[in-house]
């Protein structure tokens, strides 16, 4: 493995200094909770090696999201960023190829770099809505081809795919034999029907995803697998086993009171995430040089600033950080141009978002 640090994780606010940013809009998740803010007591619970598939329970509370799914087709995994590290290491090698949507959430790019394996990019665009082209992944496909990438909703656009288009992709990777993996870390962020998790529909489909976007718990690291493919499992376990033997009880119990109060929890802040997501596209609608694809799930977009060829990019988002306090994501995190950026609307108070929102219009006319 030929290891690399994604700029995303380099350039993250956390390692930046959370203290010496005012208006954070670089977020992909709604805002952090405390223990108390989930009403949670720990229990006296004792700290063994737990079962290595993850908590039972927790297992029984992420399967019952969906139907014909079983606690026995999850693996709960440090992160959605770790069940994306088992699948990436578990069924690529130097010799097959992979098709992966582009941009994306560095992960689910750069360890199968730093695998060596060949790589086909669908880039999306703009102009297309940043939908993805399911034509142009099918003629992508080769024969040593393992795995079909998607992410839905998608990180950083927050676009969605339609339920037809996820069903064409699960028919492609069952007719090629491949699998299609759909990270769904943001799933529960659906503004419209959410759709079911891909692992559900097929044998040949994995899910990922994780507590830390939509119930903002980033720091249990606490996230999961989906597939119903018994064999593919005990290989995606070895590799578990392989990193960490188990997980920690700790986080599985705090995992498990969270979604135990996963419907109230969502009730109340999904209303609250389409106000967010309201605020920004009000004032895109009001700032000329500003546009986007108006994101159907998560918690963050895309927008791209429309300024002349020569304009200083790199000096106004030092502007916007050095002098107005305010940090969003630039394209560079997501290797595409630097008139796009990613804002996450999701993290900061409606009161944060519309200062960070009215600092970029200052810094782009400073
Ligand atoms: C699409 C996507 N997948 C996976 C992750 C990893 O999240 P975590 O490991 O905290 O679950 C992220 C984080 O930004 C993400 O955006």
């Amino acid at each position: 493995m030929n290891y690399a640090r994604m700029v995303i994780e380099k350039e993250a606010p956390e390692e930046y200094g959370y203290d010496r940013i005012r208006y954070n809009l670089s977020e992909s998740s709604i805002a952090d909770q405390k223990l108390s803010d989930i009403g949670l007591k720990l229990p006296d619970l004792t700290l063994f090696y737990g079962e290595h598939r993850g908590d039972r329970s927790l297992r029984e509370l992420i399967a019952a999201q969906d139907k014909d799914l079983s606690s026995d087709d999850v693996l709960v995994t440090a992160g959605a960023a770790g069940a994306l590290f088992i699948i990436a290491t578990s069924l690529l090698s130097e010799r097959d190829h992979l098709v992966v949507v582009r941009p994306n959430y560095a992960t689910n790019i750069e360890t199968p770099k730093a695998i060596g394996c060949t790589i086909s990019y669908i880039d999306l665009a703009f102009e297309s809505g940043f939908a993805v082209d399911v034509e142009r992944i099918a003629a992508a496909l080769r024969p040593e081809t393992r795995y079909i990438s998607v992410t839905c909703p998608h990180n950083p656009t927050g676009t969605m795919m339609s339920r037809a288009d996820l069903d064409r992709l699960i028919a492609l990777a069952e007719r090629h034999g491949c699998y299609l993996l759909v990270d769904e870390t943001y799933r529960d962020l659906s503004y419209g029907t959410r759709l079911p998790a891909a692992a559900s529909l097929s044998k040949r489909a994995i899910s990922v995803s994780s507590l830390s976007k939509a119930f903002g718990i980033p720091g249990i690291r606490i996230g999961w697998l989906i597939t119903r493919d018994a064999e593919l499992q005990e290989r995606f376990l070895a590799a578990k086993e392989q990193i960490g033997i188990c997980g920690s009880v700790i986080d599985e119990a705090i995992a498990r009171t969270m979604l135990e109060q996963r419907d109230a929890f969502l009730g109340r802040l999904l209303p609250e995430m389409a106000a967010r997501r309201t605020i920004v596209q009000d004032w895109i609608d009001g700032e000329p040089l500003v546009d986007w694809v108006k994101p159907s799930g998560g918690v963050v977009g895309f927008p791209r600033i429309d300024v002349v060829p020569d304009f200083d990019l790199d000096g106004f988002y030092v502007r916007l950080l050095e002098k107005h306090g305010t940090y969003v994501g630039p394209g560079h995190w997501f290797e595409m141009p630097k008139n796009f950026f990613r804002v996450g609307f999701g993290w900061p108070t409606a009161d944060e978002l519309r200062g960070g929102l009215a600092a970029i219009s200052t810094a782009l006319r400073d």
